[in-house]
């Protein structure tokens, strides 16, 4: 991998020209989007495609979402995508949902990682759209994190993680979502969801059936094959050992009481932290999933810096983006739950 003096640069308008001069030279830079800040390269340039993988540390067999910034780019990237796609499009884009349709001939093999389908995104931050019309290119983008960190929701902490490794990073300020996209498979009448995000199985519900794919709350087992290849890996890892703990919170002080220590840390509801023996984030009110969608991988990071060895996590709701906080917790957490009875103590 080139070593480079990464940039990190506001984006106005002479840097986001700058970053699409080196998208279209086949470099790949970083940019905000609303839900999470991504590593952008020429999606249908395969030598920049893997300069994404490599930068990442990503594992080969995990596609790429393309992102694109009018209706006019969609023909040129797909296959006869079916009229309810059409009719997505038109509620939830330009915003944070991405639909895995089937690829054109177009998408090279390893931006898909060889399956027979793309994921597009219409992302609706404007740095985002500017950098695509402005190189002329659809965008393939992970998240900006290298593989297995938490995504990064501001400049900084993708500068953390790809420093080095990339010419230069836009900063556009913080994520306004800060969990990625919703991702969900689009069939004749109905969608499935893989991932959960900021467009609500609520909202998708409004326009047509949905299916929850399994992988979204429970651990795929290895070796299955698995209809979206992200589901398969642990995720947003940080260096601490994460436990999402299920209970009231009498329970949960009760527990936590009695495994304070060096290094453990909670995260919990606001109003929550100062009744607690060690250190405690919160990330919102316990009725408001958007403020925790919006904190959790920045809380996550903090936990690193601040030393943590164990985190506990209050379990939060699952209704509207709290699905998508959840989903992505179970993974921080590798699936481990502890399931407190009244008196805080943890069921066998
Ligand atoms: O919000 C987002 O989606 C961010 C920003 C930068 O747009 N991007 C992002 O990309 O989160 P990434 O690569 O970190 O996650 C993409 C997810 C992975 O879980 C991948 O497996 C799934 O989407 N995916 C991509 N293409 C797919 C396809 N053709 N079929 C099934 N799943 C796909
Ligand atoms: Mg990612």
């Amino acid at each position: 991998m080139e070593k480079w003096k990464t940039e990190l640069v506001p984006a106005d308008e002479a840097n986001i020209a700058r970053a699409a001069a080196l998208l279209r030279q086949g470099e790949v830079v970083g940019f905000p989007t609303e839900t999470v800040y991504g590593l952008a390269g020429d999606a249908l340039n395969p030598e920049a495609v893997e300069k994404i993988f490599r930068a990442k540390g990503r594992p080969q067999d995990n596609p790429l979402i393309v992102h694109i910034a009018s209706m006019e780019m969609l023909p040129d990237l797909v296959n006869n995508p079916p009229e309810l796609a059409f009719k997505l499009a038109e509620a939830f884009w330009p915003g944070p949902m991405t639909m895995v349709l089937p690829k054109s001939a177009r998408i090279p093999d390893v931006t898909s990682a060889g399956l027979s389908t793309v994921g597009i995104r219409f992302p609706s931050n404007p740095v985002a759209q500017a950098l695509i019309r402005e190189s002329g290119l659809p965008i393939a983008a992970p998240s900006g994190n290298l593989s297995g960190r938490p995504s990064p929701t501001a400049a900084q902490h993708m500068m953390e993680d790809m420093d080095g490794r990339i010419p230069m990073i836009l900063d556009g300020g913080p994520c306004a979502v800060g969990v990625e996209s919703t991702v969900i498979g689009v069939g004749e009448d109905r969608v499935r969801l893989f991932r959960p995000g900021g467009i609500t199985v609520e909202m998708l519900e409004e326009i047509c059936p949905v299916e929850i794919d399994p992988g979204v709350l429970h651990v795929v087992e290895a070796g299955r094959k698995v209809a979206s290849p992200g589901m398969k890996y642990r995720h947003y890892a940080p260096k601490a050992d994460v436990k999402i703990v299920e209970g009231s919170f009498d329970a949960f002080r009760a527990f936590i009481g009695r495994q304070a220590g060096e290094g453990v840390f909670a995260i919990v509801f606001d109003g929550e932290e100062t009744a607690l023996p060690v250190p405690a984030l919160s990330f919102g009110a316990e009725d408001d999933p958007a403020a925790q969608a919006h904190l959790l991988f920045d809380l996550l990071r903090e936990c690193d810096e601040r030393g943590a060895k164990e985190v506990y996590v209050r379990s939060p709701r699952t209704t509207g983006i709290g699905l998508a906080v959840y989903n992505r917790l179970l993974r921080a957490a590798a699936f481990q739950i502890v399931h407190l009875d009244e008196s805080g103590v943890a069921a066998q």
